[in-house]
């Protein structure tokens, strides 16, 4: 049984690769292939990956680093993707370019997502293809690469019918925070209710074991005035310090992410009866996150200084002393998440996820063709959703105007449409007037000159 990664030389690789490894035995895995388009990278990645199979779990799992697709994809049972399209470079681009015009500068929100959307699009349509060409048939693709909303929607609209799952590892993030700082250990105890779009959604409940908590958190963070545990706020420097290595705290705690709890705050303030996303701080708040925001450093900065720095000099000191330090690596929620999904998809046990699916009736008010990010029962084929009621006036406003800009630049991107890719800028939330939409375009689109088809 094989499982392909794609996006091998991602700083995620050797976590997702701990995580699926732990599970050999109910995946009955026999080979871990990674495929980059980056040969220097990947190589490296896959020195640490190589030890964590043979040296800390002392498995016969073979390794294959290969940069051949029919190599990568031939047979695979899953295919594990996470490519980041124009890599940190462009990140950094997505990030800064909406901040010179005065716009949140956020990776997968705002223009900066959009952007990233534009690169990832047809990449992603190869991977599918690819793997329909080479994979098994009954493969899986399980798919991590953002920005997760607009890539779910293009491959709906290009490819209806592939067997793809789009997933995202923030609500079980938020859900680990939550446990933390209601002092529960048993998280797998803990059972939610939850919808809105990929990083756009909303926690309607929180259960563990059977009570509801979702009144006793909205007492702690209006109590503690942010979303985080005692524990992880008694060095507030420490807290938002980005080399902040203290293993006990997440990464999602770590440098500027500390201003996304304390907005958890905030929303739930003014609108107390759901718990937010944590990204909906880039819509609810933009003026604000603009304000705090270091135009010349934003969270690429600080990822290329702590995770990405940090893995690849851990590889370089391995390759020199033969010594290995495991906290250059994460091992947690977000390698777990996707192999949980894999066992779920591969034993047929109808576990409950959130996934990312067309809406087809689940939330009545939201359109039939709508990805939304929804709970779902996980068996061999595949998602089966769970069925909601209509939602408030003001979440389905919100995801209606972020739904049709997302689905306005995929559109766009595939017509090459400048006016349709505009009319997604200038709907998006955090842009205040068409003007800025178009400027802040302009200087996309010299960008992204080398990943972006021609817009006319
Ligand atoms: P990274 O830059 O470290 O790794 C990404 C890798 O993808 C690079 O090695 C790059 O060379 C490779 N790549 C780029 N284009 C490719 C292509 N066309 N084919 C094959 N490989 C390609 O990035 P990272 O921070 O580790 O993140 C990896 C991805 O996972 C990103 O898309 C990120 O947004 C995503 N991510 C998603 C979630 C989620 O919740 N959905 C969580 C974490 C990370
Ligand atoms: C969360 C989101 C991901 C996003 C990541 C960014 O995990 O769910 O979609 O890629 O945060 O984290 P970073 O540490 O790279 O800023
Ligand atoms: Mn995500």
């Amino acid at each position: 049984m094989i499982i392909t990664i794609v996006g091998g030389g991602s700083t995620f690789t050797p976590g997702i690769v701990k995580s699926v490894a732990l599970r050999r035995e109910e995946l009955g895995l026999t080979e871990i292939r990674l495929f980059d388009i980056d040969k220097e990278r990947q190589d490296k990645v896959g020195v640490l990956v190589k030890w964590i199979l043979e040296n800390d779990l002392k498995t016969d799992i073979k390794l294959t680093v290969t940069y051949d697709v029919e190599e990568a994809y031939k047979d695979a049972s899953f295919v594990f993707a996470q490519m980041r399209v124009g890599k940190y470079a462009m990140r950094e681009q997505d990030e800064k370019i909406p901040l010179r015009h005065g716009c949140v500068g956020q990776e997968t929100c705002g223009c900066g997502g959009l952007a990233y959307g534009m690169r990832t699009i047809f990449p992603m349509i190869k991977v599918i293809d690819d793997a329909a060409k080479y994979a098994k048939p009954d493969h899986w693709i399980l798919n991590y690469s953002n920005p997760a909303s607009v890539v779910s929607e293009a491959c709906r609209k290009l490819r209806p019918g592939a067997r793809i799952i789009n997933i995202c590892d923030m609500p079980i993030a938020i859900i680990d925070v939550v446990a933390a700082a209601m002092g529960i250990k048993d998280k797998e105890n803990i059972v939610y209710d939850y919808y809105g779009l990929n990083h756009f959604g909303w926690f309607t409940s929180i259960q563990y074991k059977g009570e509801e908590i979702l009144p006793k958190l909205r007492d702690y963070i209006m109590e503690h005035e942010i979303l985080l545990p005692d524990a992880y706020l008694k060095d507030k420097k420490a807290l938002m310090s980005n080399n902040n290595t203290n293993t006990e705290q997440n990464r999602h705690t770590k440098g500027s992410w500390y201003y996304v709890w304390k907005g958890e705050y905030e929303i739930m303030k003014n609108f107390p009866e759901t718990l937010p996303n944590t990204y909906l701080n880039y819509y609810l708040q933009c003026k604000e996150f603009v304000e705090h925001s270091d135009p010349n450093h934003t969270r690429a900065n600080e990822v290329m200084e702590t995770r990405e720095k940090n893995l690849f000099d851990g590889i370089d000191r391995y390759l020199a002393t033969g010594e290995i330090d495991e906290s250059v690596f994460y091992a947690g929620s977000h390698g777990d998440w996707i192999s949980d999904l894999a066992v779920a998809l591969m034993n047929d046990t109808k576990a409950r996820f959130l996934v990312i699916t067309e809406n087809r009736g689940a939330i009545p008010n939201l359109p039939y063709d709508a990805m939304v990010e929804v709970p779902a029962y996980i068996g061999k084929n595949g998602p089966e959703v769970i069925a909601q009621d209509n939602i408030p006036l003001f979440q389905q406003g919100m995801i209606m105007q972020q739904l049709n800009c997302e689905k306005l630049l995929v559109e766009g991107c595939i017509e090459g449409s400048y006016e349709k890719v505009l009319k997604a800028f200038t709907l998006n939330k955090t842009v205040p007037s068409m003007k800025v939409a178009k400027e802040i375009l302009d200087d996309m689109i010299v960008a992204n000159k080398d990943y972006w088809p021609e817009l006319k």
